[in-house]
């Protein structure tokens, strides 16, 4: 079968020979469903200089989130001052509160003396969020969270080891845009990926879990709160000395990398946070700062992201309308949803599953990412696979049109997301004149979509003018800038931070300070 519609997209279809095969055997688009695809293919193409006017922008979103508090892109401070020596060690607890799960891991680092072993051991439990927790209380939160750790412990045998008096040191990877005034401190700025929980946002987080903890005499005691990206960075950094961005691509989207603290102007050198920090042998003017960017944020006022009908829909109908523009667009958590919505649309038109029951197709969030991965993937005759997906998620039987046309999407939909999501890392590195290294990225859409990195690739290649064929290689293993796969950032990066965190306060305390 064929679709006459000029694709924009095809030349990063990247099908393979049998699943063009298989589609040749589907029966041709109906006009009507050819002249919607090529509506859909302009409004979510983006041209490479398009991508380039983005990016151009983005650099001027970040620069002014150094240089001021309460800009759209907010550039956290983390005070992460350094990336860590790969020789950091200690036994830390960690915990995740990332969008769908919690997440407990003992930590065991052994820096050097991992002597050609894995240099960090983990143990740890997970657990789903309720879903009435994400826009219930700050109460019902932190309770849930703080009996978690507490069975933890208790089944780790920690509280035998460990004591009010003699606390396990316990980092908290919070991974939400929060204004940190130390490492230990993070006041929720906005709730985002689909949060409203009530009573956190301006409060301190890390000053909420400790009154829970103890409350309930938890022998813990926080050290650091930090992003997903950050931790992300660290835990890379640790084994891979070339990682420049920790970058996430999941449930949401975002990114983080080590500034130079002069570049931070909205912070004051004299600040004494910043000697605090320093390290002795340390100039300010050579002293860095991990920042974590927030840029799901970016483009809020609409002024250059190519925005559909089905985009607006989607801020429109969220908790925060008018925030995480970028991350509306490309974000793991809205991708199915911008999908169903153009099913809903070409549905309620009378265009597809005419005389089937479409009642689950009009149900919120029916979709994940995975389910777009799924369709793309597909390689069984006729289809079968994604006849099945959608006979088990929405109870529909598509027809060979619209399963052409459900692939289609699928593609114009990640295809759209993954060159949106080159244009962070694109920024940071014009910006900072990085021109190789490695991004190490993590998320649901990094490391479970099959085409994800490819395209990414492919669309950094386009904004930095590279060469054409390095940004066509599979994983982008021949551009100078890759995207690698992160290690753990929320269990080994948050426990990296904070075994640096301690070690610093040894050595203020050795000081006298
Ligand atoms: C949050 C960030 C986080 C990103 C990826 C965004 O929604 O605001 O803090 O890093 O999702 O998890």
């Amino acid at each position: 079968m064929v679709t006459s519609a000029k694709q924009h997209t095809n030349e990063e279809s990247y099908i393979s020979w049998h699943q063009r095969s298989e589609l040749d055997k589907l029966a041709d688009l109906p006009r009507e469903l050819d002249d919607e695809l090529t509506r859909l293919d302009q409004d979510f193409w983006v041209s490479s200089q398009k991508l380039k006017d983005i990016v151009e922008r983005f650099r001027g979103e970040l620069d002014e989130g150094l240089s001021k508090d309460g800009q759209n892109i907010p550039m956290n401070v983390s005070w992460v001052p350094s990336l860590p020596t790969g020789r950091e060690k200690g036994t830390i607890l960690t915990l995740d509160l990332g969008g769908t799960n919690l997440r407990l891991c003992k930590v065991v680092l052994h820096g050097d003396e991992a002597h050609g072993e894995e240099k960090s051991t983990l143990d740890q439990e997970q657990y789903k969020l309720p879903e009435e927790l994400k826009t219930g209380d700050a109460e019902s939160l932190w309770a849930f969270i703080a009996e978690k750790v507490e069975t933890f412990v208790k089944d780790k045998g920690l509280d035998k080891e460990y004591s009010t008096a003699n606390p396990m040191p316990f980092g908290f990877t919070f991974s939400y845009p929060a204004t940190q005034e130390r490492v230990d401190h993070a006041v929720l700025q906005t709730w985002t990926k689909g949060f409203d929980i009530k009573g956190v946002e301006g409060q301190d987080v890390a000053k909420q879990l400790r009154d829970k903890i103890e409350e309930k005499s938890l022998p813990v005691e926080l050290v650091c709160v930090i992003n997903d990206t950050v931790g992300a960075m660290i835990a890379s950094a640790y084994n891979d000395p070339k990682t420049v961005i920790g970058a996430i691509f999941g449930t949401g989207c975002n990114a983080a990398y080590m500034a130079s603290l002069s570049d931070v102007t909205k912070l004051d050198p004299s600040d004494e946070r910043i000697a605090a920090m320093q390290d002795t042998n340390t100039s300010t003017e050579h002293q860095k700062m991990a920042i974590n960017c927030e840029y799901g944020a970016f483009d809020n006022s609409h002024r250059v992201l190519p925005r559909t009908k089905y985009d607006r829909q989607i801020d429109a109908d969220s908790p925060r309308p008018g925030e995480q523009a970028f991350e509306k667009l490309s974000a793991g958590l809205y991708l199915g949803e911008i999908f169903r919505l153009i099913l809903v649309d070409l549905a309620d038109r009378g265009l597809v599953f005419k005389d089937q029951d479409t009642k689950n197709l009009h149900e919120s969030y029916a979709l994940d990412t995975g389910f777009l991965s799924q369709i793309e993937e597909d390689e069984s005759p006729g289809f079968s696979q994604t006849r099945d997906l959608f006979h088990a998620k929405l109870g529909l039987q598509p027809m060979d049109v619209e399963i052409e046309l459900s692939r289609r999407l699928a593609e114009l939909i990640a295809v759209r997301g993954a060159r949106l999501c080159a244009c962070g890392p694109a920024a940071i590195c014009t910006k900072e004149g990085i021109t190789a290294g490695h991004v190490a990225a993590d998320g649901s859409v990094a490391n479970k979509h099959p085409k994800f990195k490819r395209r990414w690739t492919k669309a950094l290649g386009e904004v930095l003018d590279w060469k054409k064929e390095w940004g066509e290689d599979g994983d982008g293993a021949r551009g100078p800038i890759k995207i690698t796969s992160a290690e753990d950032g929320s269990g080994v990066g948050c426990a990296i931070i904070a075994a640096m965190e301690i070690a610093r306060r040894n050595k203020t305390r050795g000081r006298g300070q």
